[in-house]
């Protein structure tokens, strides 16, 4: 009995220290390197360096994704695919009004009954993408934090989820 316990509790401190190892892995180092010598993270960089690494690793992913979906709709996809007239003013604040407004609900009900196609695509296809562009963790359901839908759209009174 003693040994069970025993067992159990060690098994449970592998599972904790396996956990906090894979948390601790993000934010992933995705940027140019900095001036301590190591790669920086998304949020470490500069406006510059953000721009850069949206031009170098976002816009060509992203572009790839939305051609392959739906070619001559996205035949030519820029910056203002997301960020609208982001480009001319300056702003690339993200989440945007320029893009539709959701729901806000947790399991996207409305959205599946709405625009199916699009949101299969958004979840299985460009969130995963994104995160892993910019280093994040995808947005988790348990925690509700992390990078997702409402990263780039926004909710029925503003932005959600910590975004
Ligand atoms: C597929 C969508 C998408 C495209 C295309 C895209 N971006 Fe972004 N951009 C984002 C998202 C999402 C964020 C916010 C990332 C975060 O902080 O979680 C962002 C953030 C930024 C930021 C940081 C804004 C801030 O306030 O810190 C800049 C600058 C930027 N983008 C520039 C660009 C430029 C320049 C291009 C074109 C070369 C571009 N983006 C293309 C989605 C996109
Ligand atoms: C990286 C930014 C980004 C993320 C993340 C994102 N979207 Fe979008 N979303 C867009 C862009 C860009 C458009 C406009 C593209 C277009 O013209 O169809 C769009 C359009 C939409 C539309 C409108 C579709 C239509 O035909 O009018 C819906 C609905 C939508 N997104 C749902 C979602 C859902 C649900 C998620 C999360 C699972 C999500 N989006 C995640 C960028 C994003």
């Amino acid at each position: 009995m003693r040994t069970a316990a025993r067992q159990s509790t060690a098994t449970f401190v592998v599972a904790f220290l396996l956990v906090m190892t894979l948390w601790s892995c993000y934010p992933k180092r995705v940027g140019p390197v900095g001036s301590n010598g190591k790669q920086l993270t998304w949020t470490e960089m500069n406006l510059d360096q953000r721009k850069a690494h949206m031009k170098s690793v976002v816009l060509p992913r992203a572009a790839e994704l939305f051609q392959t979906w739906r070619p001559e709709r996205f035949a030519m996809v820029d910056c203002s695919l997301c960020h609208g007239q982001g480009p001319r003013t300056g702003n690339f604040k993200m989440p945007t009004a320029y893009l539709p407004r959701l729901s806000g609900e947790l399991l996207l009900g409305p959205e599946f009954e709405k625009y199916p196609e699009t949101t299969q695509l958004k979840l299985d296809r460009l969130v995963p993408l994104m995160a892993d562009a910019l280093g994040k963790k995808s947005f988790s359901i348990i925690t509700r934090r992390g990078f997702g839908c409402y990263s780039c759209h926004l909710g029925p009174s503003g932005p959600m989820f910590g975004n």
